[in-house]
């Protein structure tokens, strides 16, 4: 029987969610602040002198987040009105009787995780308090630049897909499954393309993705692909009408721009393979760590796609368009994706979304926050499985697909993480090393 270690906080100093708090969070704050000056005349063009002020306001509010945040002020009650403040006030509460009473909960005290997502939500309060301004999204920018300078990669993996779609009947089961495999690398690695990460620097993908996974293929730390595979296969049974099923598929999706592209393009391969039916979206109900997809990014990505100026391109946006209004492909947000919370408190906590998961045949989590939140964000032996860390989330057979940015990571051979600390100390925050790790409650 193991404990449950400690969350990972700024409290222990120099570790990686210390750095990230001291320096890497407040110049993601900077970044937002210039964000919003830069926007001033557009304020001014759409809103008058009311934008003008909005702007000050919200800059304002932000220096004083970014001040509360680096002198390590408690971290305070959401009274902004926006619906989920009291789930947010809730879990401060916890936190704080979590810690007990001598100390409040505060930014280089408490997890990181936890600080973390709530510098995100303030940075929502900051512009929701002002109103002609509140849908403005401080990170859209660099979301659609990462779009754009990756878009030789984008029309690399479209003609690829289309090549496949053509020849889809004639694949024998094996190659169907080295196909798979392919794609789901490319989703694994689109992970890399973050902004978060590198506060706003390198995002995009140059050369095609397809070309580089025999090299990156030793940098998977573990690889449960084939245990994807065959949940994939045994989801396909004989319908009603003779005709057979095949799998619903959950991908709660991380970034926009590349990564987000290289997720509809292994949702496109399952459908017109056949080895999915259906394939649901889960993406942040508001402007997420950067880079994370909303509504918004998930549509204007395949509207841009459909308006390419490249046949292949073009043509895999168009078809993306038509599995949205066929239902075949869904998008669904829900609160509980930017909220604190590890996933063990899914279940707790957003009963109907653990619900929701449960009707999949197969989730996958993608990037680096989701794994965070999978295994609590805690400082577990790496040799500890999977399923210990998961510590009892299991709506469905899930598969976490990230490159590593954070020192959490756990499922390894005894040995493995010793022996990488030893020759790369940053191995698990560099993002050049990545995991398939999977995980289903039908096994136990
Ligand atoms: O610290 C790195 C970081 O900013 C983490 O906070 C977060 O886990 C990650 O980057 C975001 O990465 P991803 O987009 O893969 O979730
Ligand atoms: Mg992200």
């Amino acid at each position: 029987v193991h404990g449950v270690p400690p969350s990972l906080s700024a409290k222990v100093v120099g570790s990686f969610a210390y750095l990230t708090v001291k320096d890497r969070l407040p110049t993601i704050l900077t970044k937002v602040i210039d964000t919003i000056h830069r926007n001033k005349n557009k304020f001014f063009e759409e809103f008058g002198e009311e934008g003008v002020q909005a702007e000050k306001k919200a800059i304002s509010l932000l220096s004083k987040l970014r001040n509360e945040l680096q002198t390590d002020k408690p971290v305070l009650v959401l009274s902004d009105g926006l619906e989920d403040a009291d789930s947010w006030n809730q879990y401060l509460q916890r936190q704080q009787s979590l810690q007990g009473d001598q100390d409040s909960v505060s930014w280089f005290k408490s997890p990181w995780l936890y600080v973390e997502c709530y510098m995100y939500r303030r940075v929502m309060e900051a512009l929701w308090l002002n109103p002609p301004i509140s849908d403005f999204d401080v990170f859209n920018e660099g979301k659609t630049q990462s779009f754009f300078e990756s878009q030789q990669a984008v029309v690399a993996l479209c003609t690829y897909l289309e090549g496949l779609r053509k020849n889809m009947a004639e694949l024998s089961e094996n190659q169907l499954c080295e196909q798979f495999n392919k794609l789901l690398q490319v989703s694994l690695w689109g992970n890399k393309c973050d902004l978060s990460i590198s506060a706003g620097q390198e995002n995009s993908q140059k050369g095609s993705p397809l070309d580089s996974l025999a090299n990156l293929r030793p940098f998977i730390l573990v690889d449960d692909s084939s245990l994807v595979w065959s949940t994939l296969v045994s989801a396909q049974r004989p319908g009603d009408s003779g005709k057979t099923t095949s799998a619903r598929v959950d991908i709660v999706l991380d970034n926009a721009g590349f990564e987000l592209v290289t997720d509809l393009v292994l949702a496109d391969f399952l459908v017109s393979s056949g080895l999915a039916r259906e394939v649901c979206f889960h993406g942040k109900s508001m402007p997420w760590f950067v880079s994370d997809v909303t509504a918004k990014d998930f549509q204007w990505t395949i509207r841009q796609t459909m308006a390419a100026n490249h046949k292949f391109m073009s043509k895999s946006g168009v078809q993306w368009q038509t599995y949205m209004r066929d239902g075949v492909w869904s998008y669904h947000d829900h609160p509980f994706w930017t909220q604190p919370h590890e996933f063990c408190d899914m279940a707790a906590d957003a009963p109907e979304l653990y619900a929701t998961l449960q009707g999949a045949d197969l989730v996958l989590f993608k990037g680096d926050l989701n794994y965070r939140k999978l295994t609590g964000d805690r400082d577990w032996d790496h040799t500890v499985g999977f399923d210990v860390a998961l510590r009892g989330f299991g709506p469905a057979p899930l598969c976490s697909l990230r490159t590593l940015k954070a020192n959490v990571q756990v499922g390894l051979q005894p040995g493995q993480g010793e022996k990488l600390s030893s020759q790369e100390p940053d191995w698990m925050t560099s993002g050049k090393y990545a995991v398939v790790q999977f995980y289903s409650p039908h096994s136990e």
